[in-house]
Parts: C-alpha cells; structure tokens; sequence
C-alpha cells in the first residue's frame, strides 16, 4: 500500500513587497536582509483572505479529480480567517467538497510535514478497520503571516510571506508514495517563538495579563534550533528508510533562512542544486512554504515521476519533521 501525490497546486499573495519597499518603512537595507536571510522579496496578500488562498491552490491541485473522491481535508495554518469554522471547513464548503471529513492542525512551520504524516496515517488506519474509507486527502498549507507579524521589529518581520500550497494524496495498491517519515517536538522553553490570542475578560476570572498578539522571536535562537533539529530530523528519517543523503534526488526544505538550507546541504555532503530554494521570491510563508517550494521544483521540471525526495519542516513549537517519499 502507498500513499502519494496525484495533484498539486499553489497561490502565492497578490502584492510584492521588495526589499526596498521594507526600507520606507523601517530601518534596515537590502544588503543587510539579502545576506542574512536571502530574502529579496515577498508577497503580501492585500485584497486576499487566508481562504482565498488556500482556495485558489486547492482548485488547482484538483484539476481533473472529482472533487466527490476527496475524504479528507486537513488544512496546516498559523493564520486561519477566523477560529471557528475551521479553515478546512471553509474550504469544503467553498468548494461543496461533500464527503470530505475536514478539520485544521497547527504546528506552526513543520504544519505541512505533521499535516502530510496525519492523513498518511488516517489513510492507511481507515482501511485496516470496517467503516469509511479514506482513499484521498488534500493537505493544504495555508498562511497571512503578515497579519501576525510584528511590524514595528525589523529582525523578524522583514521573514514573513504570505501564501497557500496544497497536495492531494491517493492511496493505491502495490505502489510507494510516502516511504517514512520522522517528527520531533521540542519544548519551547525560552519563548523563542511565541504569539498569543486575545480573548474578552469574563466575568469569573481577574484580569489576565495577554500574550503579544504578534509574533516574538528570537532569531538567533531560532536559527540555532532550527540547524540542530534539521540536522536530527534529516538523519533520523534516512535511518528510518535505511537510505543515505545521496540516494535523495531533491530536497525540499522550509524556506526560512537560505543560510539554514545552506548549512543543511553541507552537513549531508549535498550540492545545494539538489535544494528547492525559493525563499527569494516567497520569503518565509509558515506551513504554506513547503507544498509551494514543492510546486514550484515540480513545475521547473527539478521533479520528475519515481524521483525520491526529502521535505523537511521546523518552526513554533518547537517542532521539526522530514518525510521521504517517492514521486509519482
Ligand atoms: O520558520 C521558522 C522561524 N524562523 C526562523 O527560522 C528564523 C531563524 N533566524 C534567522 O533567520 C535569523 O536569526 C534572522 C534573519 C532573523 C536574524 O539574523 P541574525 O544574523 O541572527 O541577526 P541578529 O538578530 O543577531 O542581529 C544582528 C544585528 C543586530 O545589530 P547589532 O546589535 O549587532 O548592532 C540587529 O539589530 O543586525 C541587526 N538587525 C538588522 N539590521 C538591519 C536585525 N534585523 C535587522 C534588519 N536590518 N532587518
């Protein structure tokens, strides 16, 4: 039995945000951000919803498949529209998605990687009992990460993108499609990724003291963490599968810092050609980066049919994960 991707689909935000555009309002400078980060610019959704993102990548994705066969939607999101319904929920209904079993998962920049694992594991579980059967999923990684940045600090919000990336999954006989995959969590003890939701004061409790409702980082702690748990998550995952890095053909990790996927390359020994790398264009777009590095390396023709690869995923949590899997 295997679980693979028969179709894929990607909407970046409708307005570019360049470097220079950052530069009118913040003091920084291209140099300083190309060097550290990569980034050259970014797409910041204006006029768009969360949800008309994810909606737009999931058209895509489902070009050709009868949007009757999908059984599952799990959308991978920070920044959903709203709490309630779910983000997945929205998305079924705006698609009239009629049996699909859909909710939401949040962790944070490895959402697509915890996401991919979750429907795998539901797939696979759903056929080893009496009852319904879940034959197709879409996973979706969707994000307005600049509705959470905080943009009156330059070390982390110069990062942020928004967009949407989505996959769907079948489950068929006799083929490999998703080889392994390996997930790690790690406390976040000294709050190095934090953002906090602002609910009204009830009436039974005294005043609590909120969290930032924009997102706090520290970047040096962040980058340190996220090269120690690529490295782990990179090696644990080939062990799982018995493969060592070269037997990888393409790499496509989270655009959070080319100097992260940098480093990952010369751990493992790898050409960085053999890394999607679109973290110029995109900058970072939380659990929507990863499906839309995958699109993007599929489209350019990096990709091909039996080709396998490795995603890779770190964030808020904190958390990490990697999954191989065979193209089909
Ligand atoms: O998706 C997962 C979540 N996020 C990440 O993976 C992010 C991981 N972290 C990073 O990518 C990097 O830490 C950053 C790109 C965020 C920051 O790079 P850094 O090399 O760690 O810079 P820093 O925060 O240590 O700051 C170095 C200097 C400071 O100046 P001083 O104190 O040395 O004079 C900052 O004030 O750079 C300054 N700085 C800036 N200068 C110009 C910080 N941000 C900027 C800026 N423009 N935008």
């Amino acid at each position: 039995m295997g679980v693979g991707i028969i179709g894929i689909g990607k909407k970046t935000a409708d307005n570019v945000i360049t470097n220079e555009d950052l530069c009118k309002i913040m003091d920084t400078s291209n140099e300083w951000i190309v060097e550290r980060t990569g980034i050259t610019e970014r797409r910041i959704a204006t006029t768009q919803k969360s949800l008309d993102l994810a909606v737009e990548a999931t058209k895509e994705a489902l070009e050709g498949i009868d949007y009757d066969s999908i059984d599952l939607v799990i959308v991978a999101t920070i920044t959903p529209d709203m709490l309630v319904p779910s983000m997945a929920s929205l998305v079924k209904m705006h698609l009239g998605l009629k049996n699909a079993i859909v909710f939401d998962l949040n962790s944070a920049c490895s959402g697509f990687v915890y996401t991919l694992w979750t429907a795998e594991s539901l797939m696979n579980a759903s056929f080893e009992k009496t009852g319904r059967k879940i034959n197709r999923a879409l996973v979706i990684g969707s994000e307005r990460i600049s509705r959470m940045a905080d943009w009156t600090d330059r070390g982390s919000c110069i990062l942020f993108g928004d967009g949407a990336g989505a996959v769907v999954l079948e489950r068929r006989e006799g083929e490999t499609g998703i080889i392994t995959t390996f997930l790690k969590n790690y406390d976040d003890v000294n709050q190095a990724l934090w953002c906090g939701i602002e609910y009204e004061p009830n009436p039974f409790s005294g005043d609590e003291v909120s969290p930032p409702r924009t997102l706090q980082m520290s970047g040096i702690q962040v980058f340190k963490f996220a090269v120690t748990a690529v490295n782990e998550v990179m090696e644990q995952v080939l062990e799982y599968a018995g493969m060592d890095a070269d037997d990888v053909d393409f790499y496509v990790p989270h655009q959070a810092n080319l100097r992260i996927i940098k480093s990952a390359a010369a751990r493992f020994g790898q050409s960085l050609d053999k890394f999607q790398i679109n973290i110029n264009t995109t900058g970072n777009v939380s659990a929507a980066s990863i499906p839309m590095a995958l699109y993007d390396a599929v489209k350019a023709g990096k990709i091909k049919e039996g080709d396998t690869i490795m995603v890779v995923g770190f964030g808020g949590g904190l958390s990490a994960g990697a999954t191989l899997l065979k193209m089909w």
